[in-house]
């Protein structure tokens, strides 16, 4: 096991902090202005206890498609989990973390031939397939790969399918799929199928099973030795009997869904008065924030995620109808459409929860607005456990919550964050809040003006 992540370096708390109170101890510093994450490694941990509970039999292979930070491959490399990679880039980004090659399966049944050529140099020889093509272009490059065949069965309900892309019909497909296999002399070790991500139809395990039962006593009667069953993602199941077959999974959102917590600040706002009735009345209130859809909230767009706003601050007031949006100038980039919330202000932030999954390997920094820093953290217990099974040294971890140790790792310069807080700028006077308590120095008229031309 090799550690090449110094930039990452894990935050060992005491048992009093939680994910929430080390988000408050970063941002009431001060200092802090861009977004930023919170990963709870413990809640890694705690994912792989549920797991090997649950599923005693079934092999995770990590999908590192969901989340590829450092810290993540590393911790479940540490666990014992293998991985599945899509590409030359996954598969070295593992084996740089220190897992064997036999730990992997190259599970993209349409690959780039560059790609299959590194992973027969580095020793990665199990792979997915579901095409006549890609049969062939195995042959040419890879002819000792062990080829596992993809089969389609969707859920009913998932929130991203899959088959539309992937998985050959294991009826009408999967056997001549085998019988050119046979012909090629390649080496089909056994059936993999992924019912879509976010599975909602737990049923279709028991479907997709009985498709690879089915082939499993094909191969055989093919004089295939297939030993391989690979339930891709999504993972209700019962405890396993004992027979022959190795049974794995390709589990992604499962393991960093909820270990990855979002923080963002409101850096601008705009309130807008829309009753006629009540001209000076603010009717919805839009909050830009420091993250959007081109960054970590990509997962809207193409993981169909709900991503829910929790205000940093306990909130007081009227709930105003309000609106999120990224700091890009794209109108698309809307993070919450409509949601009902107390009047917060510039400066203030709101915190998004599950946010592991499908949300940093795809977000960019387009229109100059970068990429969140991660912060990682692990209670003492967690530490206790990761120290011995991570080879790290005391460089890798920053001990105790004091406010210079948190800061530590995110790009904080030390400089308060206080510019919208200029005094020569007078912006009180408001409306909209009930509680003369809560006196927001920050509302703006808004004034609807004509087209300029
Ligand atoms: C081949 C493959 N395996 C595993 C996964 C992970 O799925 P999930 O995050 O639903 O567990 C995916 C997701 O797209 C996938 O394409």
């Amino acid at each position: 096991m090799k550690v090449s992540n110094l930039n990452e370096r894990i935050h060992v708390l005491d048992g009093s902090s939680s994910v929430m109170s080390v988000v408050k101890d970063i941002v009431e510093s001060g200092l802090q202005e861009e977004a930023f994450y919170v990963l709870d490694i413990g809640d890694i941990v705690k994912k792989h206890q549920i797991w090997k509970e649950k599923l005693p039999r079934v092999e995770p292979y990590y999908a590192v498609k969901c989340n590829d930070s450092p810290t993540v491959i590393e911790v479940l490399a540490a666990l014992g989990t293998s991985f599945d990679c899509a590409s030359k880039i996954e598969i070295n980004k593992v084996l740089s973390a220190g897992v064997d090659p036999t730990r992997i399966i190259f599970a993209n049944p349409a690959k780039p031939a560059s790609h299959i050529r590194h992973a027969a140099a580095v020793g990665v020889d199990i792979t997915t397939v579901d095409n006549e093509s890609e049969l062939h272009k195995l042959k040419k490059i890879h002819p000792h790969a062990k080829v596992v065949l993809r089969i389609r069965c969707d859920a009913e309900i998932s929130q991203c399918p899959l088959g539309m892309k992937f998985g050959c019909d294991p009826v009408m497909e999967a056997p001549n799929l085998l019988h050119l296999a046979r012909m090629l002399d390649l080496d089909v070790v056994g059936i993999s199928f992924h019912v879509g991500s976010g599975c909602q139809d737990p049923p279709v395990f028991h479907r997709a099973i009985c498709h690879a039962r089915n082939l499993f006593d094909l191969m055989k009667e093919m004089d295939f030795k297939p030993y391989l069953l690979d339930i891709g993602g999504g993972f209700p199941g019962d405890r396993g009997t004992t027979d022959d077959v190795h049974v794995i999974a390709e589990p992604g959102r499962f393991y960093v869904a909820s270990a990855f917590t979002l923080a963002t600040c409101i850096h601008s706002k705009r309130s807008v008065r829309s009753d006629k009735l009540s001209p000076s009345a603010i009717t919805h209130n839009m909050y830009y924030i420091n993250d959007g859809v081109y960054g970590s909230f990509n997962c809207i767009l193409y993981d169909h995620q709900r991503v829910v706003p929790v205000p940093l601050k306990n909130g007081c007031g009227k709930m105003v109808p309000s609106s999120i949006w990224g700091p890009t100038c794209d109108g698309l980039d809307q993070v919450v459409e409509n949601v009902l919330m107390h009047d917060l202000d510039l400066g203030d932030w709101i915190i998004f929860e599950n946010m592991g999954a499908y949300t940093l390997p795809v977000a960019s920094p387009f229109n100059g607005f970068p990429v969140p820093k991660v912060h990682v953290i692990a209670d003492e217990n967690v530490w206790l456990l990761l120290k011995d099974i991570l080879p790290m040294t005391e460089e890798h971890f920053v001990i105790g919550n004091s406010p210079d140790n948190l800061r530590l790792g995110l790009d904080i310069d030390g400089s308060k964050i206080d510019e919208w807080n200029d005094p020569a700028i007078n912006l009180s006077g408001s409306d909209i809040i009930d509680d003369p308590n809560n006196s927001s120095p920050f509302i703006y008229e808004y004034v609807e003006v004509g087209p300029i031309n």
